[in-house]
């Protein structure tokens, strides 16, 4: 079969920041070749999974399809680090990167205080925030949307969930930037070691996990930080530090990168599409369904990884033990077998059943969150846009993992909060 495509643009980062997501392959795989094999001149070999229901099906079966290598594809030169090192990143243990029943136990730890119930004691903290974040932006004038609001607000929501003082919230951002956009020349820790830089990156967020978790400990509160830190595991033991750590790096990172990339997706979309925009303006009970097309659009988990515990045949392809597959989540995201008119932005889309948040065992534990504070933004924008367009042209953050855009100038005008 004739594929013409390079297959770095599938996964090396660099591409991504020139050309954003590769859809037009995507679209081609789903339809040619669903298990493709693919070798990139930067990275570990592995199987390209792009049509939905296969993710659907991998996801639910955990026994075969493992997490134990992590959720991202490692490229040479961190495969060569991870031989010569292999205790650097053992310091930390997340639940991403756990099977069950081993997952299921730390996974508890955590999943009552994300319930939709537990959440919604935040609601108005939350619409606070978002009319605050658009009062910055004054009655009308110029700014970059992603620095002044996008990733402002999810990062106080998520500190508040945690009950992070707003003076840590600056150090969180740059640690998490440098985490996921450490391929990108304008986010990475600065050091021509790259090995070093990651490792001085890890030390960095131990020093602040151990003086919160110190913190908590002494002063026990009933946000997220201190059910971590005093948490104990179902015989009664307490968590271990590695583990302990791990749930920390990925509460205090996953949550606030993915939902600003959700959010400046959106508007990026909505300003694209006018017609939406003025509806969303007309209608603002529509964010709901709004923020479920913007998910979908812009998918910021841009794919999970999985490693095959035996050799597993799909569509005609064997799949060999000890080997990686990648599911695209935003490939799935356009399968028009799942999407009527799939590149069509569509606020009012109904039934949206995208895979943004993935599904099955690892389903993000964070989707009431980030649905929570993206809907309030967007409400609150709805509500108080009397003008917004582009100011230039928007710029792709280089990453193939956590995606989407870096900058986004705008032009506005802004009635006053009500
Ligand atoms: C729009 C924003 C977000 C997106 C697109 C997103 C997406 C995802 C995806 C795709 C996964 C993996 C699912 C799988 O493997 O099946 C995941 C896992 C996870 N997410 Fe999110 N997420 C977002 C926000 C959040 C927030 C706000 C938090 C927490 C405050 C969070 C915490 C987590 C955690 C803890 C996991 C691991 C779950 C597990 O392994 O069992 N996420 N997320």
């Amino acid at each position: 079969m004739a594929l013409d495509f390079d297959p770095n643009d599938l996964i090396i980062p660099n591409n991504y920041g020139v050309s954003g997501q590769p859809h037009e392959i995507w679209n081609q795989l789903r339809r040619e070749a669903p298990v493709y094999r693919c070798e990139s001149d930067d990275f570990e070999p592995f199987y390209c999974i792009t049509r939905h229901a296969d993710i659907m099906a991998i996801s639910s079966q955990p026994e075969i399809f493992s997490n134990i290598k992590g959720p991202m594809l490692l490229n040479h030169e961190q495969l060569r680090r991870q031989v010569d090192d292999p205790s650097s990143f053992g310091t930390m243990k997340t639940v991403i990167e756990m099977d069950p029943p081993e997952h299921r136990d730390f996974r508890r730890v955590a999943s009552g205080f994300f319930t939709p119930r537990n959440i919604h004691r935040l609601d108005e903290i939350v619409e606070e925030c978002a009319r605050a974040q658009i009062d910055k932006l004054g009655e009308e004038g110029e700014a970059d949307f992603i620095e002044t609001i996008a990733q402002r607000h999810p990062l106080r929501v998520l500190a508040t969930l945690l009950g992070i003082e707003p003076e840590d919230e600056d150090l969180i951002l740059e640690l998490t930037q440098q985490l996921f956009g450490s391929e990108d020349p304008d986010l990475q820790r600065e050091g021509e070691d790259r090995g070093e830089a990651s490792n001085q990156l890890i030390a960095d967020f131990g020093a602040l996990f151990t003086r919160v978790i110190e913190n908590r400990r002494a002063n026990p509160g009933d946000d997220l930080a201190s059910l971590l830190a005093n948490a104990k595991m179902a015989d009664g033991s307490p968590m271990g530090p590695v583990e302990t750590f791990g749930y920390y790096l990925i509460v205090f990172t996953a949550g606030h990168d993915t939902t600003r990339n959700a959010i400046s997706g959106g508007m990026a979309a909505l300003l694209e599409h006018p017609d939406q925009l003025a509806k969303l303006c007309a209608d603002p009970t529509l964010a709901r369904s709004a923020v479920e097309e913007i998910v979908r659009w812009a998918t910021p988990v841009n794919y999970m990884k999985r490693y095959l515990l035996e050799d597993v045949e799909l569509h005609g392809t064997t799949m060999k033990a000890g080997e990686h597959l990648v599911m695209f989540y935003a490939s799935a995201n356009r399968d028009d077998t799942v999407f009527e008119n799939p590149f069509d932005f569509d606020i009012t889309r109904h039934p949206n059943r995208h895979l943004g948040f993935g599904t099955g065992e690892h389903f993000c534990m964070g989707a009431h969150v980030a649905r929570l504070s993206a809907r309030a933004l967007f409400l609150e924008l709805a509500n108080r846009i009397e003008r917004m367009e582009l100011a230039g042209a928007p710029t792709q953050i280089h990453s193939s993992f956590v995606v989407g855009l870096k900058t986004l100038p705008i032009r506005y005008k802004i009635r006053p909060a009500a």
